[in-house]
């Protein structure tokens, strides 16, 4: 068994009510209870967190790097500001996988480019809530 931190940034906490064309219906609750399904069933556990704050996503990406085998973020409006992430991501051995609930790529010019992406394993945009999921049988094939 491993241990899988999945990290959501700002806003996030607003889903389910949050634009819902956009980002569904399902609240991060749901998120959270999607992947824990998920991993139990391939044997791994879920660390599950989000903030609002750029600092508490360092912190946890930097705790990862002792207690984790892999991250899943969704780094939210910090994927395209934030290369203090970006670092801190850089600084773990294990998978990464980024997730984007909606298609990044299909929306707003600002929105295209993402820090963080180059130091993704993978990048999963555009599948919903189910990216995830997704996101977890990735990076449970990497463990
Ligand atoms: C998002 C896309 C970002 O551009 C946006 O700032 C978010 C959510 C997504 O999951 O689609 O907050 O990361």
């Amino acid at each position: 068994m491993a241990r899988i931190t999945v990290l959501n940034g700002p806003n996030l906490n607003l889903l389910g009510q949050r634009e819902p064309d956009i980002y569904g219906h399902e609240t991060l609750t749901d998120v959270e209870r999607m992947c824990r399904a998920r991993a139990d069933a391939l044997g791994h556990e879920i660390a599950f967190h989000q903030s609002n704050a750029e600092h508490d996503l360092i912190d946890w990406i930097q705790a990862a790097r002792d207690d984790a085998a892999a991250i899943i973020i969704n780094p939210a409006a910090y994927s395209h500001t934030s290369i203090a992430i970006r670092d801190a991501l850089s600084a773990f051995t294990g998978p990464i996988a980024e997730v984007h609930i909606s298609n990044i790529h299909a929306r707003e010019g600002f929105r295209h480019h993402s820090h963080v992406s180059a130091v993704a394993d993978l990048v999963i945009c555009g599948a919903g809530a189910l990216g995830y999921v997704l996101a977890i049988e990735a990076v449970a094939q990497r463990i």
